[in-house]
């Protein structure tokens, strides 16, 4: 099924943001403006082209009317090779959801239940950003359908909806189709994007209540290392002081996550090294980025505020320094070279998406798409240098699983990055999981990934694929999947068929 458009997801955007040269160590940190300059620049540079810096939800001077704080309905997009009118059967939804903590917020959202069976987990992805919209996600990763050349959809046969019922959200407010039409709705740290999401996931099971003793799963991507630790914890503080229903949460997956940006950093030099992208003496010059960038993200975590803007500038000079000794590669996968200004080219989702009648078929009427949002991304800033790693153990104590995946072709969020996190974090397992050793992960037979588990914890590097893992190993992003929730990750493949001998 190779594609042969290319592809991306959101997360990207933040990280293009990262990685834009930025002015000589002498002059000011950038301002939120000229950050705002640099995201509008960017993203027509990767061929997006939103024509709304946010959603509002008023392109032609009205939101639609939405009544009950849930709305829902049947979603009737055509893909091609179906049939015609079997697709409202397959249990695909979207909706709004009114916001209950803001003035005017509407979240929307997806759900496509499994394609097998009911009592598959429910699983929620989140795309990273911040700003962009999870379609990317759905229409170019993991979801369904995927988007052909000619714009038509097709079927995705390695989709998460083969081993789940699968929800994708376009938060934070602003992003995709999720408008509001009031600024103070707009979010600026993790306590605002969890709570939004918990309020969601609250009204969600209210709407399908036969799903809400199923297993559920947070899964995500990239900057979704930020919200997902976030908002488990949400879920966890929500279940143990009896907020409401109670969420059946087993696990956590970020792939590809940037979750720790102190560890994180640092790691660039050396996997760029390893990698050959740079050599020894290159590394000795970028090296010496590393202390400053270490001192400047303990300031931004003991005062926040614009010591953490000045913190990520610090840091970035770190990436920028290796990006301009390697030139004009993809910083998502260093095996492609960038082809002219593109890396990627996003343009057929939002060509898709802002065409009329597919925004009938969606159910959102006049309601313009928004890729990716300069506004909501600008109002994150604060939020970039913080370490969600902090929260995890406590996740882990009270067994939730947790899986932290890396395509091992990404440089942008590496898997050296991530797995020196993991194996740094300070938990009641931590020796043990060191002294595991690292086992093969196999998919029909191939050696698919390297992988380490003890207890809850999960760290698998993934073969073959750069960033947007899904993208890149469908097959065995879906085993990795339906492994995990089904708790046999470190089961050999070979002993998982003898026993169901
Ligand atoms: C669109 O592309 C898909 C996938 O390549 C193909 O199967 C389909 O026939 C095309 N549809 C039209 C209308 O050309
Ligand atoms: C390392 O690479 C740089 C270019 O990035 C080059 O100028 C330098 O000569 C190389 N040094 C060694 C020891 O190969
Ligand atoms: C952890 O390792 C110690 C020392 O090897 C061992 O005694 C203990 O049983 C291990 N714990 C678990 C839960 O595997
Ligand atoms: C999986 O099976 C292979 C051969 O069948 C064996 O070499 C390997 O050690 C097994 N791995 C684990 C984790 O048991």
């Amino acid at each position: 099924m190779a594609p042969t458009f290319s592809l991306l997801s959101l997360s990207l955007l933040f990280f293009l943001l990262l990685l834009s040269p930025l002015p000589s160590s002498s002059q000011l940190p950038p301002t939120l403006n000229s950050a705002k300059t640099q995201f509008q620049r960017l993203i027509r540079g990767f061929n997006l082209s939103p024509k709304h810096d946010v959603n509002t939800g008023r392109p032609g001077g009205q939101s639609p009317a939405v009544g009950p704080a849930m709305v829902e309905w049947p979603l009737k997009l055509p893909v091609y090779g179906d049939s015609g009118n079997s697709i409202q059967d397959l249990g695909h939804h979207a909706g709004y959801y009114r916001l209950p903590h803001t003035k005017d917020a509407r979240m929307f959202y997806f759900f496509f239940e499994s394609r097998v069976r009911k009592s598959d987990p429910v699983v929620i992805w989140l795309t990273g950003g911040p700003g962009c919209s999870s379609e990317l996600a759905l229409f170019y990763e993991n979801g369904p359908f995927q988007i052909a050349n000619n714009l038509s959809l097709i079927w995705n046969d390695f989709g998460w909806d083969q081993a789940s019922n699968l929800v994708y959200v376009d938060q934070p407010t602003g992003t995709g189709f999720s408008y509001s039409s009031d600024d103070n709705d707009i979010r600026h740290d993790e306590d605002g994007v969890s709570n939004d999401l918990y309020d969601f996931l609250q009204a969600f099971f209210k709407q399908h209540p036969q799903y809400a003793k199923n297993d559920f799963y947070i899964t995500g991507e990239s900057y979704a290392g930020h919200y997902i630790p976030a908002f488990a914890t949400r879920v966890q503080k929500g279940n143990k002081g009896k907020e409401g229903i109670f969420v059946n949460l087993k696990g956590i997956a970020i792939g590809n996550g940037f979750t720790d940006p102190e560890i994180q950093y640092k790691a660039y030099p050396d996997f760029a090294l390893d990698m050959k992208l740079i050599n020894q003496s290159d590394y000795n010059s970028v090296n010496e980025l590393v202390p400053p960038c270490e001192q400047a993200t303990k300031i931004c975590a003991a005062n926040g505020g614009d010591s953490c803007i000045s913190a990520y500038a610090t840091c970035n000079s770190i990436f920028n320094e290796i990006l301009a000794i390697t030139g004009n590669i993809n910083y998502y996968d260093i095996r492609k070279p960038c082809e002219g200004s593109l890396c990627y080219d996003f343009s057929n989702l939002e060509t898709l998406l802002n065409q009329k009648s597919v925004r009938t078929a969606l159910g959102v009427g006049d309601i313009e798409f928004v890729s990716c949002s300069s506004t909501v991304y600008q109002a994150m800033q604060m939020d970039l240098m913080r370490n969600l790693e902090v929260g995890i153990p406590a996740l882990l104590e009270d067994q939730i699983k947790v899986l932290i995946y890396a395509g091992e072709y990404d440089l942008i969020c590496n898997w050296l990055g991530n797995s020196q996190w993991v194996h740094a974090m300070a938990w009641s397992g931590q020796k043990n999981f060191t002294a595991t050793p690292t086992v093969p992960f196999v998919v029909d037979g191939a050696e698919k990934g390297q992988l380490k588990s003890h207890g809850p914890l999960n760290f698998l590097k993934v073969h073959d694929a750069g960033h947007l893992v899904p993208m890149d190993q469908p097959k065995a992003s879906l085993e990795m999947l339906k492994r995990w929730t089904q708790g046999k990750l470190s089961e050999n493949e070979s002993e998982g068929r003898l026993g169901l001998l």
